[in-house]
């Protein structure tokens, strides 16, 4: 599929249509106000991924409403933290966000972290218990699409086992550098859309000389280089910033292509960039 703005969408295996950049929004209201968020609406932004614990879901609900665009013409996105899993714990954390945001729906709804802590010996029961939650949430039509975020294929197998309604989504740390090549491969294989937390290594990769190169080569910049290699990989990037530039240039990836030769270079490269965060492992402190 062709996609030629960031308005152009993905079916998920529901039929739910979402599209295909969005808008990352964790420390994008620092200082405690809207105004990063009213300015990436402004630069175009539609498809906003939040989460309880990045503190921005009643800023993000603000700035839509002061908006004037009708919420339906929005995709918002939210998850639950690793302390709100359980049947009526994610329950009640859903309608927590749903609260913050001042919102009666969500467009998708995650469970973010598999494990509340690596060496949680019950994630397995705890993943199924959280899961039919958000299960019967979306059945009653709170939320329009559910799914996953930094699950691994593992993790998605005992999902897969045990749940009546399958993910529709994951969301997983993805850039040049570090691309989680199985588990892209596994949800591509399961009709599961990924999604591309960091997209541009929260800038770990930017100085990479190969991406540099490259960027010199297109004649952009190396994070729409980025960006342009997640969409490749038909993967939904996520890039936040708080410059309007920034905004508009992360939405300028239409107009190049990276080659297949080019394409193998960033899939091959060295890790690079890496957060240190793994669901099964104590966070790596750089
Ligand atoms: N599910 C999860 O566990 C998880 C984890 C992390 C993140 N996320 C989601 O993914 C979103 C994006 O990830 P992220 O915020 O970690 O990192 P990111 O989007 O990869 O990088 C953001 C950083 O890059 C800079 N930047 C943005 N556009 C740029 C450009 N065109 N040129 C140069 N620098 C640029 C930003 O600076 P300025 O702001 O100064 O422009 C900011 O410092 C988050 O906001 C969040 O919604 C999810």
């Amino acid at each position: 599929m062709k996609l030629t703005s960031i308005y152009d969408t993905y079916t998920l295996n529901n039929g739910v249509k979402i599209p295909c950049v969005a808008f990352g929004t964790y420390k994008a209201a620092q200082g405690d106000n809207v105004e990063i968020l009213k300015t990436a609406i402004e630069s175009g932004y539609r498809y906003f991924d939040t989460a309880s614990f990045y503190g921005t879901e009643k800023y993000l609900g603000q700035a839509v409403r002061e908006s004037g665009i009708p919420r339906e013409e929005f995709f918002i996105a939210s998850k639950m933290w690793k302390d709100e899993m359980g049947y009526e714990e994610a329950k009640e954390a859903f309608l927590r966000s749903l609260e913050n945001l001042g919102m009666d729906y969500l467009d998708l709804y995650l469970i973010h972290w598999p494990l509340p802590e690596p060496d949680c010996e019950t994630w397995k029961a705890l993943d199924i218990e959280t899961w039919k939650a958000l299960e019967k949430l979306y059945e009653e039509g709170k939320i329009k699409a559910i799914g996953l975020s930094n699950f691994l294929p593992h993790h998605i197998e005992n999902l897969l086992g045990n749940c009546r309604i399958k993910p529709m989504v994951d969301q997983i740390e993805f850039h040049p550098g570090y691309h989680q090549a199985a588990a892209v491969q596994y949800c591509q294989e399961h009709e599961i859309q990924v999604q591309a937390w960091s997209p541009i290594g929260r800038g770990r990769v930017l100085e990479d000389a190969m991406i540099v190169r490259m960027a010199s080569k297109y004649g952009v910049s190396p994070a729409q280089i980025c960006l342009r290699y997640a969409l490749q990989r038909g993967v939904i990037p996520l890039p936040k910033s708080s410059s309007p530039e920034r905004m508009r240039q992360n939405q300028d990836l239409f107009s190049f292509e990276i080659s297949k030769e080019d394409m193998y270079r960033i899939d091959t490269m060295p890790q690079t960039g890496w957060s240190g965060e793994h669901p099964d492992r104590e966070r790596v402190r750089f």
